[in-house]
């Protein structure tokens, strides 16, 4: 069956800080967009990767991937992305050719995932698990809390689910593609990540191992890291 990767790339990057979007910022000169898309790409599985830029910056991204060293195997479309992360992905997929049975969706803004994990991703689902992700333990004990209506204010803790049974999950999440789609056409709550649209149609979600480098680049600091793991890779 043949694999497909969709790359939400169209955010702003509000938590990074005032510049380019996100996926435009470089690491060691090099767009985070473009060490996205060659993670991806540097698994044999993957055959065409839809990258979904930000809405004025479909031309801008087209040039960046032509511009950039690529691996022949792997095609590469461009759209044109949305407000939210989930409007993104279902602009993304609906650029999908039918001929592409397997699915994976991969932030842009985790540039440094490994190819095993990706690897791990697609063979969990080619064995058959309509949904997977993958996840890692957590280091710091979680607490639910009542949201203060004031930034800032103390907020009450409500509850301390065990830690030992929570998992950090990363992307990129692996689906059937009739299941993604049907998620995307169904599910209309906010959501975070693809899997728990699959979730909310009472479908089996499963994990495999995640990995530390796959990490969100989110604020300010995550850059430092990132830009320190790519140095550590000579990259
Ligand atoms: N994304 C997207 N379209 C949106 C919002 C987000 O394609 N309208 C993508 C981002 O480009 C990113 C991924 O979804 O690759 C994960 O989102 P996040 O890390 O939250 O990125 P941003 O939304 O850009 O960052 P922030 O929330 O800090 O603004
Ligand atoms: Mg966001």
């Amino acid at each position: 069956i043949p694999v497909a990767a969709v790359i939400p790339a169209a955010g702003r990057g509000v938590r990074l800080g005032p510049g380019a979007p996100k996926a435009l910022r470089t690491l060691n000169g090099t767009p985070m967009l473009i060490h996205a898309v060659r993670a991806l790409a540097a698994s044999r599985h993957v055959a065409l990767v839809i990258v979904v830029a930000p809405p004025d910056g479909a031309a801008e991204v087209k040039s960046l991937l032509d511009a950039h060293a690529l691996p022949d195997r792997t095609d590469f479309l461009v759209v044109p992305g949305g407000d939210s992360r989930q409007e993104s992905v279902r602009l993304g997929l609906d650029a999908l050719p039918p001929e592409y049975g397997v699915v994976l969706v991969h932030d842009a803004a985790r540039p440094l995932v490994p190819v095993d994990t990706v690897d791990g991703v697609i063979e969990a689902v080619r064995e058959g698990a309509p949904a997977v992700v993958p996840a890692l333990p957590l280091a710091d004990t979680v607490k639910e809390v009542e949201p203060a209506a004031v930034h800032g204010d103390p907020e009450p803790v409500v509850a301390t689910p065990e830690r030992a049974r929570l998992r950090a999950v990363q992307t990129p999440q692996g689906f059937d593609r009739a299941t993604l789609v049907r998620a995307h056409e169904t599910v209309t709550e906010d959501v975070t990540d693809d899997a728990s649209m699959v979730e909310r149609l009472g479908l089996r979600v499963v994990t495999v191992p995640g990995h530390e480098e796959a990490f969100k680049v989110t604020r300010p600091l995550d850059l430092v890291l990132a830009e320190a793991v790519l140095a550590r890779r000579r990259l």
